[in-house]
């Protein structure tokens, strides 16, 4: 399959379907809030601006290298991680560097089966399907993407009753590229169709610090480079995080002090968003607090937290809990989560003595 030479695609606004922001503080605020023009002017364009994620990196390139050298569509990718890591920008990374159109949907907004359709006939051969959100594809509709992404076709029911009969409709050999924060969650006839399948990681404090300076760079923001680390460290290891910082920090740096972003011009801006040194938002405190004041450190479940802090289960598990985990605030455990020294520490408290809490 040579690339193809032909006129621009009209454009076509991606469809961003983000949840409303339920959460308290900025961070919620940021990783739910649609994507904005400026964020897209970040959005790095190619693998060689894409910061980190070394392995998933490493196993997209391959699968493009082999896709472009047998002149054949990539296979059907899946992307898992917390949102704001760049699941989305890998995708449009991938259509560029295959040069091939990327279509968004998203799975909530694949109702029926005939929304399905509509997409997957409209694609060029090698075109790329990016589904943010698949997990919460409708059963119904789950059920049409096994035959397409495996045979390539379509079997669809026109009609009802006596007269009703089924279609079968050809697609061209097209890329899925699926997006989630919760692969937990998809069926396993569905994840087995899937290639790869890659999970995205929390970044580093060095590679933030690397992405702060570029989008920097891009904004024409004077930074120095212990600002720059200084906004790194707060992000709580997430790069949408780190580029929403930036604008209030400049703002700050303009009002508060001579423009310059310096290390103590960023902390004292960020102080006032309420995010610690450690990027804990009011959010993530207020779970660790609630689960050492009212549940002695638990073990107690997600729910109960969720009532407690009134946020939505769901966002509690997708945004707050990966990142208190992986940073040790707190543990999973088959009663539930439990907060650890570190989560107490974090909070201003000591863990009662004899409690689990003090072994962890
Ligand atoms: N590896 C990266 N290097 C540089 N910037 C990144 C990287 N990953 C994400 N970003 C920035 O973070 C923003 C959010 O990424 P996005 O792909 O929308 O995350 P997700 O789809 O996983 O929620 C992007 O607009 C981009 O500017
Ligand atoms: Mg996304």
């Amino acid at each position: 399959m040579p690339p193809k030479k032909k006129a621009a695609p009209a454009p076509q606004p991606p469809i961003e379907i983000t949840p409303p922001a339920t959460g308290l503080g900025f961070l919620s605020s940021a990783l739910n809030a649609p994507v904005s023009p400026s964020e897209a002017a970040l959005r790095p364009l190619s693998f060689a601006d894409f910061a980190g994620q070394p392995k998933s990196v490493e196993r997209l390139q391959v699968m493009v290298g082999a896709a472009k050298r047998r002149g054949e569509a990539l296979n059907h990718v899946l992307l898992s991680g917390p949102p704001g890591l760049g699941k989305t920008t890998l995708a449009f990374i991938l259509g560029a560097e295959l040069g091939r159109n990327v279509r968004v949907t998203s799975g909530p907004v694949l109702e029926k089966a005939s929304d399905l359709a509509g997409l997957l006939t409209n694609l060029e051969e090698g075109d790329i399907l990016f589904i943010d959100e698949i997990h919460r594809t409708p059963k119904t509709v789950e059920e049409y993407l096994y035959s397409a992404m495996e045979d390539f076709r379509l079997d669809i029911m026109i009609d009802q009753g006596p007269n009703a009969r089924s279609v079968r409709l050809s697609l061209p050999r097209f890329t899925l590229i699926g997006a989630t924060t919760r692969a937990g969650l998809l069926t396993a006839p569905l994840r087995s169709r899937f290639t790869l399948q890659t999970r995205l990681d929390y970044y580093d404090t060095d590679t933030l610090c690397g992405i702060v300076t570029r989008s920097c760079k891009l904004l024409e923001v004077p930074i120095e480079p212990s600002g720059a680390r200084e906004i790194a460290a707060r992000s709580r290891g997430t790069p949408r995080i780190a580029n929403n910082l930036i604008h209030f920090v400049r703002d700050y740096a303009q009002e508060r002090a001579n423009g310059r972003i310096t290390k103590p011009v960023a902390a004292a801006a960020l102080e006032l968003l309420e995010i610690d040194a450690r990027g804990l938002d009011e959010m993530d405190k207020r779970v660790l607090r609630i689960m050492a004041d009212n549940y002695r450190g638990g073990p107690v479940g997600i729910g109960t937290i969720a009532i407690a802090v009134g946020e939505e289960a769901e966002t509690l598990e997708e945004v707050h809990e990966p990142f208190l985990i992986q940073e040790g605030y707190i543990q999973r455990t088959p009663q539930g989560r439990a907060l650890t020294a570190k989560g107490y520490e974090a909070i201003g408290q000591l863990p009662p003595s004899g409690t689990q809490a003090t072994l962890l």
